[in-house]
């Protein structure tokens, strides 16, 4: 039997790949792809992440924590006895690939669901050609509001920036006690204009005075005129909602213009690469995030120390929203009465109290998770858990 399965599964799949190729009414925007296909005996899904640019490390760790998710499951047999099979593709950080490349997912690949993208802007990109053909998407961590207001296919399985705005706002007003902040943000990114909104909005109903705001577009390498108008207002603090590359290097150059002040990120910061890049420039500087590598709930000690084991890395917060992106999925593939479009996202919609390693997940009525998030401290070139902050009731 063990030797017969590989080919049967090879069988199938040359078959499958035939009569697609040979029937020009494949599957097109709003036709359910993958219905009619001849039962497989692999499902397949797919992912979307920025593997390479200078948000490499988002997609590189996202991947390994679906990739961790995915040997789990296929070796506890796979999901309803068949195996699951990962098709992953490089979006170099751009919104135009990323639309390119979920359409061959869609359509070439067929696959059942899709799990990406990080950035905001990217899901927003790769979101609406899932919405158009009918394949469930979840965002392991795109937290800009608009990404699951696309349409009844796109989930996510982290909070949203409007609870994150108002967590960095409280923290810094109330654990800080900080009255004066001044904000930089990217403003090519769906994710920094929006935390930065938000951030504003919840720090000054705080009784926060934000000093001025500026921005920068990513890719962007001197920042001295925003720091220089920055300095002037005399800030203790500024907040910068962007991403790490960026965000290491304006906190660099901040040091050497001799702006003191405390900087506030959101999660973009996630990275290994942000110490890399800013040095002791970020020591101090505080950001929030989905996890705390160092939470004592079993769920996460123990993603904690396979991760390591298969990485010989401590996992940053996105490849925990990989691993529980995943998880979830082939949860829901489970109790899915099919595997089509919209039975499948419906199955994903009635997610309750999953036991994930970013917190416990119900999937809510505009297909978001509400969860805590953690604040952590960049202490020896290592984020450290500060604090913890629940959603507001
Ligand atoms: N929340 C960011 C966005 O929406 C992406 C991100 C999540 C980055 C988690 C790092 C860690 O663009």
């Amino acid at each position: 039997m063990k030797l017969l399965l590989p080919v049967i599964t090879l069988g199938l799949l040359a078959l499958t790949g035939c009569s697609d190729k040979g029937s020009p009414a494949g599957a097109g925007p709003g036709s359910q792809a993958a219905s009619k296909a001849p039962e497989a005996t692999t499902i397949k899904i797919g992912e979307f992440g920025s593997m390479t640019g200078s948000e490499a490390t988002f997609g590189q760790s996202t991947h390994n924590g679906i990739l961790l998710a995915l040997e789990e499951v296929n070796a506890a047999g796979g999901v309803n006895g068949k195996k699951v099979e990962l098709k992953s593709y490089d979006d170099q950080g751009k919104s135009q690939e990323a639309g390119t490349v979920v359409t061959r997912l869609i359509t070439e690949d067929k696959v059942v669901a899709i799990l990406g993208e990080v950035a905001s802007s990217l899901s927003l990109a790769g979101g609406r050609v899932a919405q158009q053909y009918g394949i469930p998407m979840i965002s392991p961590s795109s937290t800009n509001p608009q990404v699951t207001a696309i349409g009844d296919m796109i989930f996510r399985v982290c909070f949203i920036d409007p609870y994150q705005g108002y967590v960095v706002a409280k923290f810094a007003r109330e654990n800080l006690k900080f009255s004066k902040v001044a904000v930089l943000y990217d403003q090519g990114q769906a994710y920094s204009k929006g935390l930065k909104d938000d951030f504003i909005k919840a720090f000054t109903e705080m009784g926060g005075t934000v000093t001025v705001e500026q921005s920068y577009t990513g890719g962007d390498q001197d920042f001295s005129a925003q720091l220089t108008t920055i300095k002037g207002t005399s800030p203790e603090a500024v907040f910068l909602p962007g991403y790490y590359t960026e965000a290491g290097n304006i906190s660099l150059q901040a040091k050497k213009l001799g702006l003191i002040a405390t900087m506030l990120g959101g999660d973009g910061w996630d990275s290994s690469k942000l110490a890399e890049i800013a040095g002791d420039a970020i020591e101090g500087a505080y950001y929030s995030n989905h996890y705390a590598a160092e939470d004592t709930r079993p769920e996460v000690q123990e993603f904690v120390k396979k991760y390591q084991a298969k990485y010989g890395s401590v996992p940053d917060g996105l490849a925990a929203l990989g691993y529980d992106a995943a998880r979830l999925l082939f949860d829901a593939m489970r109790r899915a009465p099919s595997l089509a479009g919209k039975d499948l996202a419906a199955a994903i919609a009635s997610t309750k109290d999953f036991p994930a390693v970013t917190g416990v997940i119900s999937i809510d009525a505009e297909r978001n998770a509400t969860k805590p998030a953690v604040v952590l401290q960049m202490k020896g070139g290592k984020p450290v858990y500060a604090a913890t902050v629940e959603p507001r009731k």
